[in-house]
């Protein structure tokens, strides 16, 4: 008895989203050693932080996949881009593969809606949530930048800058999700 609950097609979706989570994470690990690299020990630390968040999403659509009986493709990830030019560049970079990763996610959703595969389909809102919070985030950073001074920016900017991204969390919680709980 086939218990595959997944069709190819969306097997094969997952499969491919898992290796862009991953090169996702592999991103901002390469920039996080960039960062380091630089000096900018606040913000290094902040893209490793993510660099970790990133693996967690490629898991749990690992997880997804297996329990709904289907099979799992571990592939080679391409390599990150080039190391930013500066920082007003690494967040344009960060904010241009969150973009990137949402419109991939966007797929897999109108093919889960396409094939009526209503478990993936909302399993995937997750997904489709996290991405609002990370576009915020990085769109959040890039404006700081801007007003900073953006490519041009000062060195006591870039030692605010870095020093204030250290306490930034990782989450944004848009205003529709706030309760007096969690505000
Ligand atoms: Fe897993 Fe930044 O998206």
């Amino acid at each position: 008895m086939n218990t595959n609950r997944l069709s190819k097609t969306i097997e094969a979706a997952l499969n491919a989203q898992i290796t862009k989570e991953a090169h996702a994470s592999q991103i901002y690990l390469s920039f996080a050693a960039w960062a380091s690299s630089q000096g900018y020990a606040g913000i290094a630390n902040f893209l490793f932080k993510h660099a970790h968040e990133e693996r967690n999403h490629m898991m749990k659509i690992l997880e997804y996949i297996l329990k709904r009986g289907a099979k799992v493709e571990v592939t080679s990830i391409p390599n990150p881009p080039e190391n930013p030019l500066n920082l007003y560049n690494c967040f344009e970079k960060v904010f241009g593969q969150e973009v990137e990763n949402t419109k991939a996610i966007y797929k897999v959703v109108k093919k889960s809606h396409e094939e009526g595969d209503w478990a993936t389909w909302n399993f995937l809102q997750w997904f489709v949530n996290e991405q609002v919070e990370e576009e915020t985030l990085a769109m959040n950073l890039l404006d700081k930048i801007k007003i900073a001074g953006g490519e041009n920016m000062s060195n006591m900017a870039q030692y605010s800058f870095d020093r204030d991204i250290e306490n930034t969390s990782q989450e944004i919680t848009p205003a529709q999700d706030v309760t007096t709980a969690n505000p």
